[in-house]
């Protein structure tokens, strides 16, 4: 237990929503309340935009900027917060569920104008498969939104989580007049404001006190009544224990821009969330407090711009203590490494770290030694399991233009799946190699850095597919006849798994319908338990 104090010290979380729900606005303000940055408008600078361009390289700077966002951590309260940055491209969102491994709670923005959107509903799955804790701010109030009780029921029951309301809002758009603190029962009214200490908060004694009618209005305060009424007789006082195992999210209302809602969040936050979690590996679950290092690579970034050819590995630590220049295992390539630059993210500046502890991610300056799920020790042998990847949805053929090429090729397309640009498949039985992406975009990444880092052109030929899913089953034979038999449709990822590529849904129903003894997964995880 040397490093307990450090470790109980340290909240580890990312903020996840659909696009424009108001990520980028409550991570600003987050860091205003933390002293990180000074002014609003630092980190919008940094947001790749989301319908400003289609121009990967654009994106691609961008994305260079945001490495120095990547993870920003600010103090508050005594607690030093580790807050992951994930990236609002739909196009890169398998580094968002990579990233949502690395953390040990998550809070999800959702626009109260639009409710639950596809992105939410995906975040949340992967959420799920962790159960990982999860506080939900609903945006934007200060917009005419849906009714409070339909947007929660909708939430619930998109999204199958309970949730416990911790503020309730006075109306929504320009009625919008403030919210009622169910758990420390104050009214703070509703000011448009960009400030950071921003108190304005009524103490009443209760929901009664005539307080409420002066500052709301009779009509709104009998509202209120009845809404706060209904709400502590179905929910009570929140269960921690619940939040902590995933099963229910305490909900906060209020305006990200306005900087309203934002300090109640912050302050229930770092009262509830957990500190760095126990991790499973493929031999046993790796507790913080172990004395012994060991930490996971959950990102890759690498830089285009040709004048800074390198890679940063992104590390988080799961237990013991990560020093500098000190010798680790690197448990897949079996080798002792060691890092003269490990580097911090702090948002401010990117500085050499000498040490970090548990709940912290690091950056590691790479030559490719690094592959999306890498683990890192003292000497013992596991990995680092439940990192997920998931089914690509756009399919394409790798055509090399270059025969003379095709060493580099191959080296330079295993390079970049290590990194997770892309996933690899090769059609079974044969030597078609098949490129899976969550979005065009990754497809022109890929050829321009074949073509400017290893020097080989290519070309791509779009596929039918929709989907992969990866395969096992009992029977050995059975699955062997399928793939055989289903030979234009089978492939195996880079692992060797085999893997069935439907051209629709009605094929892939038909085919599991079909096959019962063989099951059809739609996720796989980079190291098994
Ligand atoms: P994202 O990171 O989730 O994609 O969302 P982001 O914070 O960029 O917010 C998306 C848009 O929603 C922004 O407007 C932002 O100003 C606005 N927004 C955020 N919080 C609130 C809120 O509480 N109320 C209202 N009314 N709007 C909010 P934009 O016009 O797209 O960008 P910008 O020009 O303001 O930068």
């Amino acid at each position: 237990m040397k490093y307990q104090k450090e470790i109980e010290r340290r909240r580890t979380f990312a903020i996840i929503s659909h696009p424009d729900a108001g990520k980028t606005t409550l991570t600003e303000k987050l860091l205003l309340f933390g002293g990180a940055i000074q002014v609003a408008g630092a980190v919008k600078s940094n947001k790749i935009k989301k319908h400003a361009t289609s121009d990967f390289m654009e994106i691609e700077r961008q994305r260079g900027i945001s490495v120095a966002t990547s993870v920003m951590t600010f103090e508050y309260d005594g607690h030093l917060i580790n807050l992951l940055d994930t990236p609002g491209h739909k196009d890169f969102a398998e580094d968002t569920y990579r990233t949502l491994t690395a953390v040990d709670s998550v809070i999800l923005v959702v626009d109260s104008v639009n409710g639950v959107e596809d992105q939410t509903r995906r975040l949340m799955e992967v959420c799920r498969m962790r159960d990982t804790p999860v506080i939900v701010f609903i945006n934007k109030m200060d917009r005419d939104g849906k009714n409070r009780f339909d947007l929660l029921e909708e939430i619930e029951k998109e999204l199958k989580i309970s949730l416990h309301p911790m503020t309730w809002p006075i109306n929504s758009g320009k009625d919008f007049k403030g919210v009622y603190n169910l758990d420390n029962k104050s009214l703070r009214l509703f000011t448009a404001s960009t400030k950071a200490d921003d108190d304005d908060v009524i103490a009443i004694s209760d929901i009664n006190d005539k307080v409420l009618d002066e500052k709301i209005g009779e009509r709104d305060a009998a509202t209120l009544r009845e809404d706060v009424e209904l709400i502590e007789t179905v929910h009570g006082n929140l269960n921690v224990e619940d939040y902590l195992a995933g099963m229910i999210a305490p909900v906060f209302f209020g305006s990200a821009v306005n900087n309203f809602g934002v300090k109640e969040l912050l302050e229930t936050f770092v009262k509830v969330s957990p500190l760095p979690q126990p991790r499973e590996t493929s031999k046993r679950e790796v507790e913080p407090s172990e004395d012994k290092f060991s930490g996971f690579v959950f990102k890759i970034h690498a830089n285009l711009d040709p004048k800074h050819r390198d890679r940063i590995a992104f590390m988080r630590v799961c237990s013991g203590k990560f020093e500098r220049n000190k010798y680790f295992h690197h448990v897949r390539l079996d080798k002792d490494l060691r890092f003269s630059n490990p580097y911090s993210f702090m948002a401010r500046s990117k500085d050499i770290i000498e040490d970090a502890y548990p709940g912290d991610v690091v950056g590691l300056f790479d030559t490719g030694n690094f592959k999306i799920g890498d683990t890192l020790t003292e000497g013992e042998d596991f990995y680092f399991t439940g990192i997920p990847t998931f089914s690509p949805e756009i399919f394409k053929e790798l055509v090399n233009k270059d025969p003379m090429k095709t060493k580099q090729l191959e080296k330079g397309i295993q390079q970049l799946t290590d990194e997770g640009v892309a996933q690899l498949f090769t059609q079974f039985g044969g030597t078609k190699k098949i490129i899976g992406c969550v979005g065009e975009l990754q497809f022109e990444v890929i050829q321009y850095r074949l073509l400017h880092e290893y020097g080989a052109a290519c070309e791509f030929r779009s596929l039918p597919f929709y989907k992969a899913c990866w395969l096992t089953s009992n029977n050995k034979q059975k699955l062997e006849d399928f793939l055989r038999f289903k030979q234009t449709n089978s492939a195996e990822d880079k692992d060797g798994n085999p893997v069935y590529l439907a051209q629709s849904e009605w094929f892939l129903n038909t085919e599991i319908q079909n096959n019962p003894d063989i099951e059809f997964h739609f996720s796989s995880e980079i190291h098994k338990a």
